[in-house]
């Protein structure tokens, strides 16, 4: 049997929701499918890792003794080489416990995992890892290079305008004076790599915006603010594979503009209000009930980004419409959408257990092809020296 790890946790704004993620998600169906061993790797708040079958339980973290636990557990390791391999220094008598891993399924969310960093990072363990390669979602998370890179394949985005923290503290009234010239309020502020609507705000005059911008440069070293898109319909694509991707059904959150997402609406409150699927924005509609040409230039936009962007595996594709002006604008991509988005591919024919088949299909297929690509070269610069 294959052992296949699943990270998750991790030093992130939405390490909860990577758990739900991970657990729910990826090895609930994985236990259905008895084809691999399963070995849960958690990272904490604090950035420590662990793994232990316990862990694969989502009741160890909703016991209120979590930390105690997690106390009792001894912190693993990892070693890159030939091949990856998580260390475990025995309880007993200290002898440490070697487990290779022969493929790697993240399920982290946001910064330290998302954006790049997790991937990158198992770049050096010579193992097929579910998802998106580091380039692809460095470029993804990043909505200020995720909105240049759309602009330069002349995909219409909201207007925008980018500043990094440290303009905002030394020279605000240079930053509000770019904005006033080239953006109309109302608009939208927000950090630059973050998700979950943490740090984003709508503000409509000068006074707010200048609070919206000091809340986003708390959280990140780069602000992006944004027109608003009047007349919105907000639409999301989750899609899967690799040189071929295959979408699932257009999706429709079902909010307002006026209270747009936030963490709260977006992942606790979403029950109990509003008819429609519940999925892990809430409610939402599914299929999208829009007009059929929309609908078709939307499923058309998304799946251009996924390649533009190179994405691979998994990847949801967020996007706004102006109903009135008929026109569809990129707005964000998710390399990693939360709970896989497993609620739309259901409805869309895929079960939870074949979508997780299928991203391990896609994780090998993306390794075998990457290997194919010649990374030596060989010189005789050593013996000239
Ligand atoms: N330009 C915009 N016009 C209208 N609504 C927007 C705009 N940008 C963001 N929003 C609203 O704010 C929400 C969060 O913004 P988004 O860019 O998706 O950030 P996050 O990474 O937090 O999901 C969107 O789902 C949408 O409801
Ligand atoms: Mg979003």
């Amino acid at each position: 049997m294959e052992n296949v790890a699943v990270i998750f946790g991790g030093v992130s704004t939405e390490h909860d929701i990577s758990i739900i993620t991970a657990i729910s998600s990826i090895i609930r169906p994985l236990q259905l499918l008895k084809k691999y061993k399963i070995i849960p790797v958690y990272i904490s708040k604090q950035g420590i890792w662990y793994s232990d079958p316990k862990l694969a339980k989502i009741e160890t973290f909703q016991a209120d003794d979590l930390e105690d636990n997690l106390s009792k557990l001894k912190p693993i390791s990892l070693e890159f080489g030939k091949y990856l391999k998580i260390i475990k220094s025995g309880v007993i008598g200290g002898r440490k416990k070697y487990i290779n891993i022969d493929l790697v399924f993240p399920a982290m969310h946001g910064t330290n995992g998302e954006d790049g960093s997790l991937s990158g990072l198992l770049n050096f363990g010579s193992v097929p890892v579910v998802g998106c390669s580091l380039r692809a979602s460095v470029l993804a998370m990043d909505k200020v290079i995720a909105k240049e890179i759309a602009v330069a394949n002349k995909i219409d985005v909201a207007d925008y305008i980018d500043s990094s923290k440290s303009e905002i503290e030394e020279n605000l009234e240079g930053v509000l004076s770019k904005i006033n010239k080239n953006l109309t309020f109302p608009l939208f502020v927000k950090p630059a790599h973050l998700g979950s609507s943490i740090g984003i705000s709508r503000v409509r005059d000068q006074k707010e915006l200048i609070n919206g911008l000091e809340v986003a440069s708390h959280y990140d070293d780069r602000v992006l603010v944004e027109e608003e898109i009047p007349d919105l319909i907000e639409v999301t694509l989750p899609i899967i594979g690799n040189q071929h991707p295959i979408p699932a059904l257009l999706e429709r959150p079902l909010s307002k503009v006026e209270d747009f997402f936030d963490f709260d609406t977006k992942y606790m409150r979403g029950g109990k209000k509003g008819k429609g699927q519940k999925g892990s924005q809430g409610y939402s509609e599914i299929p999208a009930k829009i007009d059929k040409k929309l609908y078709q230039d939307a499923i058309s936009l998304a799946l251009r980004i996924y390649k533009i962007f190179g994405l691979s595996g998994i990847s949801r594709v967020d996007m706004l419409i102006n109903q009135k002006l008929s026109k569809v604008y990129f707005n964000e991509i998710n390399p990693l959408p939360g709970g896989l988005y497993s609620h739309n591919f259901n409805q869309a024919g895929i079960s939870n257990v074949e979508l997780v088949e299928k991203l391990i299909f896609y994780a090998k297929e993306r390794y075998n092809y990457q290997k194919n690509i010649t990374s030596t070269f060989s010189t005789n610069y050593l013996k000239q020296f």
